[in-house]
């Protein structure tokens, strides 16, 4: 089982698309796919036209349900549908934080650190799936540390933008000392998205983060992407000729999955 979890503190710059487009792509290659939404804003949940109340993963980590108490078989047609479980989010993982502090003498009698809670939940889904893709808020808070101590990839979608570029030297460090402290396999893919490869510009900045990072091939700003999303279909089901599922079929290359 491959935990991958798509991040960056800076917000809207692709995550959750990312995460719905890969967990499609893998499922519609037969994998069988865990998706986890640690976002309290829910997109990628209602991507999956899930919806629901009040999530509990606050109290899933802290080890007071089971994992089967969490999952939701995703919604929709097809075959694809058929191979993704979701763990939805609601605006109730905002409390999170406050179940972490309450329970800290159990957390660390069982877990050691609450940045392993994570790790030690996935035990549970072993063998229930070939891949697990964690989208994450836009911030350097506890769900993002849990999901990178449990991952084995950390895919980094950024804007070939000024502040994007600047931003990523603060994720960067975090990932640093994760991969120094608590998980030495961690690897991470720097991916261009949204990219608007007709000005001059973001030509420019593509070619200097290529300078200081090993880039993969960029995905591209498109109508199409945000209709992916607001008709539910995945860009891996969209004709031949289009231009997105293009985009994406030589990133998923460049990354072998
Ligand atoms: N390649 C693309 N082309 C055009 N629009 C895109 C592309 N990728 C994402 N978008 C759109 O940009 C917006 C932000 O994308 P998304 O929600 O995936 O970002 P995010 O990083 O998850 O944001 P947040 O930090 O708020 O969670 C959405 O409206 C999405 O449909
Ligand atoms: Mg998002």
């Amino acid at each position: 089982m491959e935990v991958i979890t798509v991040a960056n503190n800076k917000g809207g710059v692709g995550k959750t698309m990312q995460c719905y487009q890969l967990s499609c792509h893998l499922a519609s290659k037969g994998h069988k796919v865990l998706v986890i939404d640690l976002d309290s804003q829910a997109n990628l949940s209602s991507t999956f036209n899930l919806q629901i109340h009040r999530t509990l993963i606050p109290e899933w980590l802290i080890g007071d349900v089971s994992i089967e108490d969490v999952m939701v078989p995703s919604e929709g047609k097809g075959d694809i549908h058929k191979n993704i479980t979701v763990i939805p989010s609601s605006r109730h993982m905002a409390n999170l934080s406050k179940l972490l502090i309450l329970s800290e003498a159990e957390i660390r009698k069982e877990a050691g650190r609450k940045e392993r809670l994570m790790k030690r939940r996935l035990e549970q889904a072993e063998g229930m799936f070939d891949y697990v893709v964690i989208d994450t808020p836009p911030m350097l808070g506890d769900e993002l540390i849990m999901a990178l101590v449990a991952s084995r990839k950390i895919f980094i979608p950024t804007q070939a933008q000024d502040y994007s570029i600047d931003g990523l030297e603060e994720l960067m460090d975090t990932f640093e000392i994760i991969k120094e402290t608590e998980n030495p396999q961690l690897e991470f893919s720097i991916i261009p998205s949204m990219v608007n490869t007709r000005r001059k510009i973001e030509r420019q900045r593509l070619e200097e983060l290529a300078q200081s990072f090993n880039i993969t091939p960029p995905i591209r700003n498109l109508v199409q992407m945000q209709e992916s999303i607001s008709m539910r279909k995945p860009i891996c089901k969209m004709g031949k000729k289009s231009k997105g599922r293009a985009d994406y079929s030589e990133l998923w290359e460049s990354l072998n999955l």
